[in-house]
């Protein structure tokens, strides 16, 4: 996957009069260090006060906007306040053109995965209290930028429709023979976890391995496959055909189990163990006994 977001650049505060309390700045310093979350503050301490929110700038269309850039927020907090309620603030009451993907606000969509301090994060689910302040808020990084917070997910769903995420069955019965396909409470436990992924994007925007290659299916896909693979209910023929897809070259093998995937996951799914045990079946898959 390239890596194609654009590198800020200084550039003069805007004169727009509709930009009261948004200022345009870029610091690379701040960018490239400032660790997160350290020193985040106490809510109570955040009553009645603003918080200052960098946000990336990038629009490709416009010749005035081209040059990548972070605009300054001045958000009023409030209690409970989220990364993505922030950024919603900046666009409403101070520049309409600031643009993102959001819907549900419960991290049920999965369409706001930002990189907020240096970390890949579901902004709906991100509280502002809990942030290092400046709060920088970018695109998913290694993903084409379009504009401002939004990427271009095509190739992330590619990976996923590569796996082939939907329950198969050889032959469908006929009409009067359908009946209920039952799982044990064993098997629903085992794959519970995996079935819980949004299609944020942000496991895969984390990992280094899919920075490196485009080809790589990635965590969110693998653990799709793992999802079905190892639904008792699909035939064992159909299982070996997803092993077949997720063993192949740039699949289960190219993990290197550095568990970056599994520590932004904001469905708390445990990608890391799911691709080691895809790793483990298809070498017992492989195994033969003369
Ligand atoms: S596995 Fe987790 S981080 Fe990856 S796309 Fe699914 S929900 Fe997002
Ligand atoms: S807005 Fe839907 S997951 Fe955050």
């Amino acid at each position: 996957m390239s890596t194609q977001q654009p590198e800020p650049e200084s550039q003069e505060a805007p004169t727009d009069p509709e930009f009261q309390g948004a200022e345009s700045s870029v610091d690379e310093a701040e960018r490239s260090g400032g660790d997160i979350d350290q020193t985040a503050a106490d809510p109570t301490d955040l009553e009645g006060e603003t918080v200052l929110i960098k946000v990336f700038r990038y629009d490709p269309e416009v010749e005035a906007k081209q040059e990548p850039r972070f605009d300054d927020f001045h958000v009023p907090f409030t209690k409970g306040m989220t990364a993505l309620d922030a950024v919603i603030y900046a666009r409403d009451q101070y520049d309409s053109s600031l643009t993102f993907r959001h819907s549900c606000r419960q991290a049920v969509c999965g369409s706001d995965a930002f990189f907020i301090n240096g970390k890949q994060r579901l902004a709906c689910k991100t509280q502002i209290a809990e942030l290092e302040q400046p709060i920088r808020i970018e695109p998913l990084p290694h993903q084409e930028v379009v504009k401002d917070l939004v990427v271009d997910m095509d190739h992330f769903y590619d990976q996923m429709h590569a796996v082939e995420p939907y329950f198969q069955n050889e032959e469908t019965p006929a009409i009067e023979d359908l009946e209920e396909q039952r799982q044990s409470r064993e098997n629903r436990e085992k794959i519970k976890m995996s079935t819980r992924c949004i299609w944020c994007g942000a496991c895969m925007s984390s990992c280094n391995i899919a920075a490196g290659d485009n080809e790589y299916l990635g965590p969110a896909a693998i653990n799709k496959a793992y999802r079905f693979a190892m639904d008792d209910r699909e035939p064992e023929e159909i299982k070996e055909h997803r092993l077949r897809i997720v063993e192949q070259e740039h699949g289960v093998w190219r993990c290197q189990t550095q568990f970056s995937c599994t520590e932004v996951c904001p469905k708390d799914i445990p990608l890391t163990e799911h691709i080691q045990e895809l790793k483990r079946e298809a070498v017992k898959k492989n195994l033969k006994f003369w």
